[in-house]
């Protein structure tokens, strides 16, 4: 019952609760970064489709896994008036993408990763869906580098995963995405206006998988 409730009011609040930080800077970040999207494209935790104004006419078709039915039902209102690019909506989590390997050539993750139940895992399901020299996209927030920050983050962590959906503050993503065996072609690390110190510090930018 109180999954039920929670999942309800998040997808109703989601877009009224991030306004203001979309527009002080994640609606600039995701143009620019998405603008890089093409050809077969998978968005993991697509949420209420807030990615999807940003995705360019080179992307010919999309996957879009949301495993929340709240957020499912918001997606799939905005997904209706989208007539040029082919469109198929998804309950899969990242952990069980019912595709062969090497089925996409765009892969995209906005604010998932940190809410995903196992971080090694779902970049081994990335590199495993993404084509050789394919693209993940990846905005996240991650582990802060002030000790006194990361106190606080190691400190909340408990509480706020059970409030936010799971989500993590202490994960180190960019590492993370290393290990997989993807390659970082771009990285840029900054803080997120508008948002409390422990879920400030994000990264975004592009890692390729290489050619076998
Ligand atoms: C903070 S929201 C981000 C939504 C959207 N991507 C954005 O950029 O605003 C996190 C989303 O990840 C989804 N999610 C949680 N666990 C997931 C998993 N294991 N696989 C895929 N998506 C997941 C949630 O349902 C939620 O929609």
């Amino acid at each position: 019952m109180f999954k039920k409730v929670h999942s309800f009011l998040m997808a109703k609040s989601y877009d009224y609760a991030m306004r203001s930080t979309e527009k002080k800077c994640l609606h600039e970040w995701r143009m620019s970064l998405l603008s890089q999207a093409k050809g077969e494209l998978l968005e993991i935790g697509a949420g209420t489709g807030v990615n999807l104004p940003h995705y360019p006419e080179r992307v010919t078709q999309m996957t879009l896994s949301e495993p929340d039915m709240q957020m499912r039902k918001i997606l799939q209102k905005k997904t209706l008036s989208m007539q040029k690019t082919r469109v198929n909506i998804t309950h899969w989590g990242i952990e069980s993408i019912d595709m062969p390997d090497s089925s996409f050539d765009t892969i995209v993750s906005t604010l998932v990763l940190c809410s995903v139940p196992h971080l090694e895992n779902s970049l081994k399901e990335i590199y495993r869906l993404l084509r050789p020299q394919g693209t993940f996209l990846f905005l996240e927030h991650i582990i802060s580098d002030h000790p006194q920050t990361l106190s606080w983050q190691r400190r909340i962590e408990p509480f706020w995963k059970i409030c936010a959906g799971n989500c993590r503050l202490t994960r180190d993503t960019a590492t993370a995405i290393r290990a997989s065996g993807l390659r970082i072609k771009q990285l840029t690390e900054a803080p997120m206006t508008g948002t409390p110190a422990f879920v400030s510090r994000t990264i975004r930018g592009a890692a390729s998988k290489p050619e076998l």
